[in-house]
C-alpha cells in the first residue's frame, strides 16, 4: 500500500511535512496546500522553496479556474525542478467556491473541460487531479467520471463526498468503486482513515477499506495523521511525538514573526493532536489560553507529563 500525506491549508506546512518526514515518513508523496496566487506571495512560495522541501518527494497544489493562473503557477513550480502539479478540485470553503475554484468549480462541468483541455494541451509538467465526486447529487459523478477520462491525468485522487456534505457522514466508497471500473488512470483514495486496524468490520480502518475496495493500493490520509501522526509506522511512543512536536514549533518560532502567529499554527495543530492522548480535555483549554510562547510550553510539558500517549 502506497500512502500519501494530504494537503491541509495551513496546517501541512513545510514546516510541518520536514518535521513528519523526521520523525514519522512512511509516506511516498507529501501534497502541499494549495496555492492560489498567481503572482506567488512568500508563503506559497517558501512552502515550494527546493531548500525546504530536501529529501521528499513533494506535489505542489494549485488553486485556480483560469488556464492561465494555473499554467503561470505551473511554470514556477517547474522552475523550480518538481516534475508533478496536482490541481485542487475539492476544496469546500465558501470563499473558494463561491468563485467557482476548488469543488465549486465542479458546478460548471462545461467550463471545467475547457480549462481541462488547455492545461493539458499547454502544460509543461504532469498534471494530477484531486477532486470530491459532485456539488449536489450523486448523479453528477456519472459525467465527472467521464470528463476525467478523456485526459492523461498522473492520478486521480477521489475523496468520495459531495461539495454539500463537507466532512460530515459517512464516504460514498461505491462512487470510488465507479471510478475503478471506469477509469485507466492510477486512482487514490481519500477520506476517513485513521487505523491500520485490519479485521474490516470498523469504518475508518485500513481492513475497512480493503475489504470494500479490494484493489485499491494508494491511499492519502491527513486528519488521521493529524491525530495520531504515528499510526502509519506504528511508532506511538511519546518521546517521538514530544520531539516531533517541539521541531514544529521550533520551526515556526523561527519562521513566524512573534508569539501571536506561532500560537495560532500550534493551536491549530492541537485541535487535531489532542486526540493523541487520553482524558486531556482540559489540558487542551490550557494550550488554547496560553498567549505566550512560554505559557504554551508550559502547558505542553504538562499535557505530555500527565497524559498517557
Ligand atoms: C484544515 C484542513 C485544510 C485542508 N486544506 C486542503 C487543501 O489545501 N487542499 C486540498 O486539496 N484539500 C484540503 N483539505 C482536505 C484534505 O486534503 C482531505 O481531502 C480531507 O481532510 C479528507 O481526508 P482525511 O479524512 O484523511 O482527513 C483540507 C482539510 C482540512 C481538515
Amino acid at each position: 500500500m502506497k500512502y500519501y500525506l494530504a494537503p491541509m491549508e495551513g496546517i501541512t506546512t513545510y514546516n510541518f511535512r520536514r518535521a513528519y518526514h523526521k520523525y514519522y515518513g512512511g509516506v511516498e508523496k507529501y501534497f502541499t496546500p494549495f496555492i492560489g496566487n498567481r503572482k506567488l506571495n512568500s508563503r506559497e512560495r517558501n512552502d515550494i522553496l527546493p531548500e525546504h522541501n530536501e529529501g521528499m518527494n513533494v506535489v505542489p497544489q494549485i488553486l485556480a479556474n483560469r488556464p492561465e493562473d494555473f499554467l503561470s503557477i505551473a511554470d514556477v513550480a517547474a522552475s523550480y525542478g518538481y516534475p508533478t502539479v496536482n490541481l485542487n478540485l475539492g476544496c469546500p470553503s465558501g470563499t473558494v467556491t463561491a468563485r467557482k475554484r476548488g469543488a465549486g468549480f465542479l458546478s460548471v462541468p462545461e467550463e471545467l473541460e475547457r480549462f481541462l483541455d488547455e492545461i493539458f494541451d499547454k502544460g509543461r509538467l504532469r498534471i494530477s487531479v484531486k477532486t470530491r465526486i459532485g456539488v449536489e447529487d450523486m448523479e453528477e459523478w456519472g459525467r465527472l467520471l467521464e470528463l476525467f477520462g478523456r485526459y492523461p491525468m498522473e492520478e486521480l485522487i477521489i475523496h468520495p463526498r459531495l461539495l454539500r456534505e463537507g466532512y460530515g457522514g459517512r464516504v460514498h466508497i461505491e462512487t470510488f468503486e465507479a471510478a475503478v471500473g471506469c477509469l485507466r488512470i492510477p486512482l487514490c483514495y481519500n477520506g476517513d482513515i485513521i487505523s491500520l486496524d485490519g479485521d474490516g468490520t470498523e469504518y475508518g480502518t485500513m481492513g475497512w477499506l480493503i475489504s470494500r475496495l479490494p484493489d485499491v493500493d494508494t491511499v492519502m490520509v491527513g486528519r488521521g495523521i493529524l491525530q495520531r501522526p504515528g499510526f502509519l509506522t506504528g511508532d506511538h511512543s511519546a518521546d517521538t511525538l514530544r520531539a516531533f512536536h517541539d521541531e514544529i514549533l521550533e520551526g515556526y518560532i523561527q519562521i513566524m514573526s512573534g508569539d501571536t502567529n506561532t500560537l495560532y499554527k500550534m493551536k491549530e495543530l492541537w485541535t487535531f493532536m489532542i486526540q493523541s492522548f487520553e482524558n486531556s480535555e482540559r489540558y487542551l483549554k490550557k494550550i488554547r489560553k496560553a498567549g505566550s510562547v512560554s505559557e504554551y510550553r508550559i502547558a505542553v510539558d504538562s499535557i505530555f507529563r500527565e497524559c498517557n500517549v
